[in-house]
């Protein structure tokens, strides 16, 4: 087999104590499974140039990574990735900040990126990169000679071309996604509105199926979407609730039922509009008041930007009124919690919680939402009231799908996740778990690098996967 070479920008180093974002929870099991190499940003930016690549060995894995200088990182993360592609792939683009200097960083980093990574790459590698911090990456390969299978899998939403067309110099960024073998979605939605661009604005030829001709290759497009540890995260919970964290977390409720939410701050996560729809629960439901408590637990991320800060003033705000409005001596309706936690804790509370609030307003996948459910005891679960707007609606069809810009339908819903009999909970979780073991993390990544191992047209098999995993 050939070996595989994966390519992010964040890292999993095992040594490090690593927050784990979607995409490091993705890629971790696969490479550890499969060896290889991981190779991408070490998350440190330099005051002067960088220093040579650092190698280290753990396992089956040879983790490599390079630090970034100051104005790079400025550029291309906090400026052209954050700033610009991250608000538009999310549907924003009034948030979206576009300047040249930033595009320029952008190229620049990606051209080191491939630079660093072509004295480690030998031409029977399989390559896998992984989001829009790296759309030119192959690029920035072929154009040093590299004939190496390349796939590219991208974790955040696709928009339809009319949103992502208001991108300037798109013409340059997206097309060179044709420079990959196989382009990976996490939806058939965000599939379809690439397709749609590459149809409307580059005038590709079609292949047979859905591959498009790019120079003289042919390109792939495909569905994969990003799937949990099912089965293990099931055992973790199962262990995690005994903890002594989640027995002292559950004591402090006292008796109250516990409504939860994992999210990084991040305007796409919709938090200011799931704490308006908190609110209007206690309003419309005061039954409720004084016997449930939420608990949402948000790391504050990218800090070095400013809409990053504006989010979080405004979530602070919303916790501060709401806790002022509805709160007595001895309750406290929203506990609001900035520190990230571990996966077991994390694990253990989504066990305790009887609903699990996943409400982006757009989100790729979202893994919380598919771990919420993962960590349930099947005989007596809590409910996951989720965001239509999240990859994970698609397979999750059995959660309470929410629109998170009413706040008026999410609070019925979490009234009616609260108050659902047992047998319906039951239902419900039975079908969302059987579809996540059926799609679980090996199957993700298995499905890729077959695809991308595979000769072109050989098909794709996510369609009729998901039916059966529904009968
Ligand atoms: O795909 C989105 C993603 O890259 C995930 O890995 C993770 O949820 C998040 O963004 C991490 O963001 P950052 O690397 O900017 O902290």
């Amino acid at each position: 087999m050939a070996r595989l070479v994966v390519v992010s920008n964040r890292v999993g180093v095992p040594d490090r104590n690593a927050r784990a974002g979607g995409l490091e929870v993705a890629i971790r099991p696969t490479l550890r499974r499969r060896g290889g190499l991981w190779f991408g940003w070490s998350g440190r930016a330099a005051d002067n140039d960088p220093g040579p690549t650092r190698i280290v060995e753990h396992d089956n894995v040879t983790y490599a990574t390079i630090d970034l200088r100051k104005d790079d990182h400025q550029e291309f993360y906090n400026g052209f990735a954050n700033r610009v592609l991250w608000p538009i792939l999310h549907y924003r683009l009034d948030l979206a900040e576009f300047t040249r200097r930033d595009l320029g960083g952008y190229f620049r980093v990606n051209e080191f990126f491939a630079r660093r990574l072509e004295v480690l790459l030998r031409p029977d590698d399989v390559v896998w990169v992984h989001d829009y911090h790296l759309m030119p990456l192959a690029k920035a390969l072929r154009d040093r000679g590299h004939a190496n299978k390349i796939g590219f899998f991208i974790h955040v939403p696709f928009p339809p071309p009319e949103i992502l067309t208001a991108l300037p110099n798109h013409d340059q960024l997206i097309p060179a996604l044709g420079h990959y073998d196989l382009i990976g979605f996490q939806t058939e939605v965000d599939a379809a509105n690439f397709s749609r661009y590459i149809a409307n604005e580059c005038g590709l030829p079609w292949g047979g199926g859905n591959s498009f001709h790019f120079g003289n290759r042919i390109v792939q497009i495909g569905t994969f979407p990003v799937g949990v540890e099912t089965e293990a995260f099931a055992r973790l919970a199962r262990r995690a609730i005994e903890s002594e964290f989640v027995r002292e977390v559950l004591g402090s409720l006292s008796g109250r039922a516990m409504i939860i939410g994992v999210d990084r701050l991040d305007y796409s996560k919709g938090l200011p509009e799931r704490m308006n729809a908190f609110e209007r629960f206690l309003n419309n439901f005061p039954d409720w008041r004084g016997k449930v408590t939420y608990l949402q637990i948000t790391p504050r991320s990218r800090t070095g930007i400013q809409e990053y800060a504006d989010i979080g003033r405004l979530v602070g705000e919303a916790v501060g009124r709401i806790n002022g409005a509805f709160g007595e001596a001895s309750w406290t309706p929203l506990r609001y919690i900035n520190k990230a936690h571990s996966r077991t804790a994390l694990a253990g509370l989504y066990r305790a919680a009887r609903a699990g609030l996943v409400t982006p307003l757009r989100d790729g996948m979202n893994l919380v939402a598919k771990e919420f459910v993962a960590a349930q005891n099947s005989d007596d679960p809590g409910v996951l009231i989720l965001s239509r707007f999240a990859g994970a609606a698609h397979e999750c069809a059995a959660a309470l799908l929410v629109n998170p810009y009413d706040p008026e339908g999410v609070a019925i819903a979490i009234n009616r996740a609260l108050a659902m009999p047992l047998e319906e909970r039951c239902q419900r979780h039975a079908a969302n778990f059987k579809m996540l073991v059926a799609n679980d993390i090996t199957h993700w990544a298995d499905r890729f690098m077959g695809m991308l191992e595979r000769p072109p047209n050989a098909g794709n098999d996510w369609t009729q996967m998901r039916a059966a995993a529904r009968r």
